[in-house]
C-alpha cells in the first residue's frame, strides 16, 4: 500500500532536519507533501524543502493569481485535497505558537487549516525552548490533544539552539520515523479480521408515528468502525436511523458503503454510487441501518457467519410496547401504555455464531466502581461475552450522546483495566489496543 504523509513544518529552529525526515521516507517509498508556516519560510526558504520532497511545497492559502472560479470549475480545493490525501499528518517541528493555534481549533494559514479539515491521525513533534515547553499553557494545549486522538512525540533532552540544556530539542529525525512507521503499522494489524460493530439506539413504534428510544448517538460505535478500519479491518456498521449522520439509505435490504479517503471517512457520500460494493482495496465501511431491535437482531444473523467479530455498542430498547397502534393515536386523549421486557440481544449472539469474538457494551447508572465492575461480570456471564465494556451514563461527559467516554473492560479473567475519560476516538483507540495487544 502507498502512504501519503503530509509533514507540516511550522518555525521551529530544528526545521532544517525535517529534510532528512523527508529522505528516510522517501527512502521508504511513502509519498510526500510538506507545508510551511509562513514564519518557516521566512527564517528557512522552501528550496532545500522543495529539493527534498522533489516537488513544490504549500505555503500560501491564497497564492498570487487565485482565481475562484477554478476553484468552482474543478471542484477541488487544495489544502482539501491535500487533508484527504494523508494516510498520517506530521507536525515537525511543531512550535508552542502551533500547538496551541492547533488546540484552539484556529485555521489562519495553509498549515493549521489543513489540519482541521484533515481526519487522519495527526502526530505532533514539539521542539522549543525548554521554558516555553514547561510553560503550563503549552503543556495544558498538548494534553487537551492527547485527549482528543492527537500523537504527541516527546521532545528530547539535551543542547538547545538558544543556549539552554534541558527538554525541548527535537526528537531526532530516525525516531520521528520510527514513529511514523509504528501508526502506519497500527494500520495493518487488523487486515484480514472481519468486524461488525452495531451502533446507535433502537426506536420502537408506539402508533403510526411515534416510538420509543434512547439517548444513544452511535458515536463510540462510529469510532470503534473508523478505527478498526483504520487498522486495516474489513467493518461492517450496523447502525440505527437516529445514530450521528445518516444520510445512508434506510433501506435495509441492501448494503450502503461509505467511501473511505482517510480525510472524510465520517462524511456522508452519495449512498446511491456506493450501493453494495467494495473498492477493490476495500475502501471503505460498509454500512447497513436499522430501526427497531427486530431489525437489528435480523441484520445481525444475515452476517454473523461470515464475521470473526463484533463489537455490540448499540443501545437496544430495554421494553417494547406489548402492541402497536395502527394508526396515529389522538393527541387530545390519555393514553396508558404497557410495555414488555425486550428480549436480550447480545445474550443470543454467541448462538448464531459460537466463534464469534463477542465483545458487549453495558451501561449502569451511578454505581461505585465496584459494584459498576460486578454488573460487567454479571453480563459477561448471561451473555458468554469475551469482554464486557461497561461505562457509567450518570457520570458527566460519559455515554450517551456526549464526545468523551470513560469505560471498564472485564473479561472472563476478572477486571482488566479502566480507560480513563477521554474524547470516543481515543477510548476506541484503547479499547482496539486492548483487546488486540
Ligand atoms: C530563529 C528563531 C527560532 C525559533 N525557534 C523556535 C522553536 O524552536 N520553537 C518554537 O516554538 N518557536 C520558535 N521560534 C518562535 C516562532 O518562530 C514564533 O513563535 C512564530 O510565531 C511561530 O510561527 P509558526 O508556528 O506559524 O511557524 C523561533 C523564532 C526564531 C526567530
Amino acid at each position: 500500500m502507498k502512504y501519503t504523509i503530509v509533514i507540516g513544518v511550522s518555525s521551529g529552529i530544528a526545521a532544517y532536519k525535517i529534510v532528512d525526515l523527508i529522505k528516510i521516507l522517501k527512502y521508504k517509498n511513502i509519498e510526500i507533501e510538506v507545508i510551511m508556516t509562513n514564519t518557516a519560510v521566512k527564517i528557512f526558504g522552501v528550496e532545500m524543502f522543495e529539493k527534498a520532497a522533489g516537488k513544490k511545497v504549500y505555503t500560501d492559502l491564497v497564492p498570487d493569481g487565485f482565481d475562484y472560479r477554478e476553484v468552482l470549475k474543478k471542484r477541488e480545493v487544495e489544502h482539501i485535497k491535500l487533508a484527504d490525501a494523508a494516510s498520517l499528518f506530521v507536525i515537525a517541528p511543531a512550535t508552542a505558537n502551533i500547538i496551541g493555534k492547533i488546540a484552539a481549533g484556529i485555521a489562519d494559514d495553509f498549515l493549521t487549516t489543513t489540519i482541521l479539515a484533515t481526519e487522519a491521525p495527526v502526530l505532533i513533534c514539539p521542539s522549543m525552548n525548554i521554558h516555553m515547553w514547561e510553560n503550563p499553557i503549552v503543556q495544558k494545549n498538548l494534553d487537551e490533544l492527547k485527549k482528543l486522538g492527537y500523537f504527541i512525540l516527546h521532545p528530547d533532552s539535551g543542547q538547545l539552539a538558544c543556549g539552554y540544556e534541558g527538554v525541548g530539542r527535537l526528537a531526532h529525525p530516525q525516531k520521528i520515523a520510527e514513529e511514523i512507521l509504528r501508526l502506519l503499522y497500527e494500520k495493518e494489524k487488523l487486515k484480514g479480521k472481519k468486524i461488525i460493530i452495531t451502533a446507535g439506539g433502537t426506536s420502537e413504534p408506539i402508533d403510526a408515528v411515534r416510538t420509543i428510544t434512547n439517548r444513544a448517538s452511535g458515536k463510540m460505535g462510529t469510532a470503534i468502525a473508523q478505527e478498526c478500519y483504520l487498522r486495516g479491518a474489513d467493518v461492517l456498521l450496523l447502525k440505527s436511523k437516529t445514530a450521528v449522520g445518516t444520510n445512508a439509505p434506510q433501506d435495509t435490504s441492501g448494503v450502503a458503503s461509505w467511501k473511505f479517503d482517510p480525510g472524510s471517512l465520517l462524511r456522508e457520500l452519495d449512498p446511491g454510487s456506493y450501493r453494495g460494493h467494495d473498492s477493490p482495496d476495500g475502501g471503505v465501511i460498509k454500512i447497513e441501518i436499522f430501526e427497531t431491535a427486530k431489525n437489528l437482531e435480523e441484520l445481525i444473523k444475515k452476517y454473523i457467519k461470515n464475521y470473526d467479530i463484533l463489537f455490540h455498542t448499540a443501545a437496544v430498547s430495554d421494553f417494547l410496547p406489548e402492541k402497536i397502534i395502527d394508526k396515529k393515536l389522538d393527541s387530545q386523549k390519555p393514553v396508558v401504555l404497557k410495555l414488555r421486557p425486550a428480549p436480550k440481544i447480545l445474550h443470543q449472539i454467541k448462538s448464531w455464531n459460537k466463534k464469534i469474538k463477542l465483545v458487549g457494551f453495558k451501561a449502569v447508572y451511578k454505581l461505585e466502581e465496584k459494584e459498576l465492575i460486578d454488573a460487567g461480570i454479571k453480563k459477561l456471564k448471561e451473555s458468554n461475552s469475551d469482554y464486557i465494556i461497561v461505562n457509567d451514563v450518570g457520570k458527566e461527559g460519559v455515554g450517551f450522546g456526549v464526545d468523551t467516554n470513560e469505560v471498564y473492560i472485564v473479561s472472563p479473567k476478572g477486571f482488566l483495566v479502566k480507560i480513563p475519560k477521554a474524547s470516543k476516538k481515543e477510548v476506541a483507540r484503547k479499547i482496539l489496543d486492548y483487546i488486540f495487544r
